[in-house]
């Protein structure tokens, strides 16, 4: 993905909580397109291999979550986290998580993923193809930086972890502000 492309145009399927549905399971299909998630703010996309998987569920995701404000202080509107899953499982990841602060992105077709040149396959574990672990700072739909880990490959046996970690792109914004 290079510095200054527009993310790819995709339509996401949600599916949100809307009493007027009624019944126990009280939840629509919504639409939300890129221009929806991205037109007009500054925000930082992180991707993952899936919902539930223990380093995304135990550190990057909750540590996210906790550094929300850190990021709004360098001009950061909203935290996304893309998955290729679909929106039942990112809705159920997110209620285990207590998400206030980072919005779940269900790319369960992985059209996003492909057109970001990011889709991977991990047959390796039984997943199918998946996301590449990678992250950016993407400004009015435009990326501004980028923050991909090492070693991108199909059912790779390893799964590098740090470049796209909150921790380092707050010390790149951090840098950036101050140089
Ligand atoms: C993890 O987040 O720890 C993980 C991700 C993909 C496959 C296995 C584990």
């Amino acid at each position: 993905m290079l510095i200054g492309r527009k993310v790819p145009d995709v339509t996401f399927r949600t599916r949100v909580r809307d009493e007027a549905v009624g019944g126990p399971n009280p939840f629509r299909w919504q639409e939300m397109t890129s221009s929806d998630y991205f037109a007009g703010k500054r925000v930082v996309l992180f991707s993952l291999p899936g919902a539930f998987t223990p380093t995304c569920s135990t550190f990057q995701l909750p540590d996210f979550e906790k550094l929300y404000s850190e990021f709004q202080a360098e001009g950061i509107d909203a935290l996304y986290c893309i998955s290729v899953n679909d929106a039942f499982v990112m809705n159920a990841w997110g209620k285990t998580q207590n998400l206030e602060n980072v919005q779940l992105i269900p790319d369960g077709s992985g059209e996003f993923t492909r057109k970001m040149g990011m889709l991977v396959a991990k047959d390796n574990l039984g997943f199918g193809m998946r996301s590449w672990r990678y992250a950016a700072i993407i400004n009015d739909g435009v990326v501004e930086q980028w923050f991909e880990e090492e070693g991108f490959s199909d059912n790779c046996d390893s799964d590098p972890y740090g470049v796209s970690s909150p921790q380092n792109i707050l010390e790149n914004l951090r840098r950036k502000i101050a140089a």
